[in-house]
This record gives C-alpha cells, sequence and structure tokens, in this order.
C-alpha cells in the first residue's frame, strides 16, 4: 500500500527453511518444444488416466485447459485446484506427463528448444545488453532494489514495449499486470507508449489489469489469469511486487516456512505459465538489511531461496549518481554479471 512504512524485516534465516513441495524438475523445464507442439488448445483430460468427467470439470474450471499445464503442475497444486486426493494427483500428472512424451533429450534438441525463447526489448539499449538481448520468455526475470529505485517504473515500461512488433524488439502481445501494492498509473503507459510512438488507447486495451489485495488474493488472482494468457494474446506477465504482501502477513518466524511454501507454489505457477504459454514474467522484490553486514551492500533481495532459486533471472536497481539508476545483473544461468546506467524520465527508463 501507498504510504505504509517498509518493514526491514531480518528474515536472514530463511535459508534453514525446508521448501517443501513443488518445485519444478529440471527435466520437465528442458522440454518445452514437445509441450507445446503435441499439448494443443481445449484437449480432452478424460483422455488421462484417472480423469473421469467430473474431474476433466473440475481441472478445466480451475484453469488447467491443456495437457501442458497439468504436465507442469506438482501433485499440491493440481489437488487444491480439482479437490482430487494428492496421489490421484500425481498419477494424473505422471499421465499427462507421460502423454506428451517428456523425457530426456539430446543438448541438441535442447538447444534447437531454445530457440523458441523470445525476447522483449526494455525500451533501453543498455538494459537489452546486459539481459542479451532483452526480456526471455519462458523465463522469470526478478527486479528487486529499494523503495523509489524504480522498479515499478520497469514494469510499467516492459508493458508497453511487448506490444511493439516483433522488428522493434517487442512481441505484438499484451500483458498481464498483477498489481499488489496500488501503485499501477495508466497515465504512465500514456507517457511511455506515446514515447514509443504507440497509440495510447490501445496500449492500454493491451494490458489487462489486476489489483491484488492479500496473498491470499494474489494467489487467486494469478490462478484465474490463466484463461486469458492464452486468449488474450498475452507476452508478458508482471507481478509488483511478488514479496509484499507474503511479507507484511507472515511476520513471524514461526510463520516463515508456510510463507516460504507459499511463495513456493506461487513462483511454480508463474513458472509454468512461462513454459506453458511461451511468455515472459517480471517479478519485483524487496530488499531487507543483511544481519552482520560489514562491507559491500549491506542490503539483499527478501524471500530467501525460494525466490533466489524460483527466478531465472535476477536484476538489481539502486539509485546512482545524478537521479540516474544503477541496474545489476547479479543472476543468470548464461550471462556474466555486470551493470548498466539508465534515466527515469517521463517517457519512461531511457539510456544514459
Ligand atoms: N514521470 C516521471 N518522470 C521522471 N521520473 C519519474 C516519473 N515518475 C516516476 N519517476 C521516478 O521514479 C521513482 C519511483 O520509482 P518506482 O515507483 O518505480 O519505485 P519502486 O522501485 O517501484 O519503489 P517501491 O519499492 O516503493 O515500489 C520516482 O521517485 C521518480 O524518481
Ligand atoms: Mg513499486
Amino acid at each position: 500500500m501507498r504510504g505504509m512504512p517498509k518493514k526491514k524485516v531480518e528474515d536472514t534465516h530463511e535459508e534453514e527453511v525446508p521448501e517443501g513441495s513443488g518445485e519444478v524438475p529440471a527435466d520437465l523445464l528442458e522440454s518445452v518444444e514437445e509441450v507445446f507442439v503435441e499439448g494443443g488448445e481445449g484437449v480432452d483430460l478424460t483422455v488421462l488416466e484417472g480423469v473421469g468427467p467430473t474431474t476433466a470439470k473440475k481441472l478445466t474450471d480451475a484453469g488447467f485447459l491443456t495437457l501442458e499445464s497439468i504436465a507442469l503442475s506438482s501433485p499440491v497444486e493440481l489437488s487444491v485446484a480439482s479437490g482430487v486426493p494428492e496421489s490421484t494427483a500425481k498419477k494424473i500428472i505422471a499421465a499427462a506427463r507421460k502423454r506428451l512424451k517428456i523425457d530426456v533429450m539430446t543438448a541438441l534438441e535442447y538447444y534447437q528448444q531454445r530457440k523458441s525463447v523470445q525476447r522483449i526489448t526494455t525500451g533501453s539499449r543498455g538494459l537489452d545488453d546486459l539481459l542479451g538481448g532483452g526480456l526471455e520468455t519462458q523465463a522469470i526475470t526478478e527486479i528487486y532494489g529499494p523503495y523509489g529505485s524504480g522498479k515499478t517504473q520497469l514494469c510499467h515500461q516492459i508493458a508497453v514495449t511487448v506490444q511493439l512488433p516483433p522488428e522493434r524488439g517487442g512481441l505484438g502481445k499484451g500483458a498481464f499486470y498483477i498489481d499488489t501494492e496500488g501503485t499501477f498509473r495508466p497515465e504512465r503507459i500514456v507517457q511511455i507508449a506515446e514515447r514509443f510512438g504507440l497509440d495510447p488507447e490501445s496500449a492500454l486495451k493491451n494490458i489487462l489489469v489486476a489489483r491484488a489485495y492479500t496473498s491470499d488474493h494474489q494467489m487467486v488472482v494469478t490462478e484465474k489469469a490463466e484463461p486469458y494468457l492464452a486468449g488474450r494474446n498475452v507476452g508478458l506477465v508482471i507481478v509488483d511486487s511478488l514479496i509484499s504482501h507474503f511479507r507484511g502477513e507472515y511476520t513471524g518466524r514461526e510463520t516463515l516456512a508456510e510463507r516460504q511454501q507459499k511463495l513456493n507454489r506461487y513462483i511454480h505457477r508463474l513458472l509454468r505459465y512461462a513454459m506453458a504459454y511461451n511468455l515472459a514474467v517480471l517479478v519485483t522484490n524487496q530488499v531487507v538489511s543483511e544481519v552482520g553486514f560489514v562491507w559491500g551492500d549491506p542490503t539483499k533481495p527478501a524471500g530467501g531461496h525460494v525466490i533466489g532459486h524460483g527466478v531465472t533471472a535476477r536484476l538489481y536497481i539502486k539509485r546512482g549518481k545524478a537521479g540516474r539508476r544503477v541496474i545489476k545483473l547479479v543472476k543468470s544461468p548464461y550471462l556474466p554479471e555486470d551493470q548498466v546506467e539508465v534515466a527515469i524520465t517521463e517517457g519512461g527508463v531511457v539510456d544514459v
């Protein structure tokens, strides 16, 4: 919420917390191409062993419309959504995976499959270079930093640049914006759209905005987003911010494990969306002060290992000299750590 003091809770002990179920197995993440090819839309789910018409309806009502969305989910998630016992959910997932022939692949096949990854320009040449060409689909990119550093500005900007045609670095698709802090401003979209020469009204129409008032609400809103992803041609899902409700609601040490499990389930869902719909996910995160800090930067991202492992790439943004912002790539599966300077103007984030 605007105006509420940001709590700087010391949660450096999060790493000791067992992270529970819901991890996406690495082998699954490496088989997107097959998933896309064979998954298809509106599949009859009763082809799966253990799924009768009733369960099929529950699954589709819960947003599991395709084989790939089931194959990429966890037993807990499926069980909660559809009401079937976890053991049955496990069998249904196994059946979906088998049908999709998700299996071992050679590095060459994996390389081929990576070619379906698309990139979205951030609107800053420097930041695009830092990210190896822009924001990747089939991945979660996190940007963390202190208040007022420009995280929300960047979210607004990429909600616009994703709409640019491919020859200008976009995907020609829309964005789904989950706003947990009430800081989404359509006026900013208008200004940024004008900078990029897009019609402001169409730019606004291509962004679906959902406000989330609590962490539970955030989970529900994100679940309900699924039918829109394919239906409304969404190329980017934004969660600004990923963690504020979780941090605000789960304050005691005794609730940390529960919080982390919930966060883990949440990130897992975002990752499934990214893979199943070949879209980019951009999340913002806050910083916490480091206990026993001696030198260097006294802050680190909130959320502990659950977020650290769950996201694909991680950016750190902070204020630099003369009102500029320094953006640092602190985690990437294949790019070197580096940093870039940008500025925030009326037209959005620009190179300096
Ligand atoms: N129209 C504008 N022109 C220039 N700069 C702007 C404009 N709008 C916002 N800014 C800059 O962006 C800053 C706010 O950044 P932003 O809201 O993205 O921060 P944040 O990282 O999301 O912070 P929080 O953690 O509080 O959500 C302002 O302090 C200002 O410096
Ligand atoms: Mg913000």
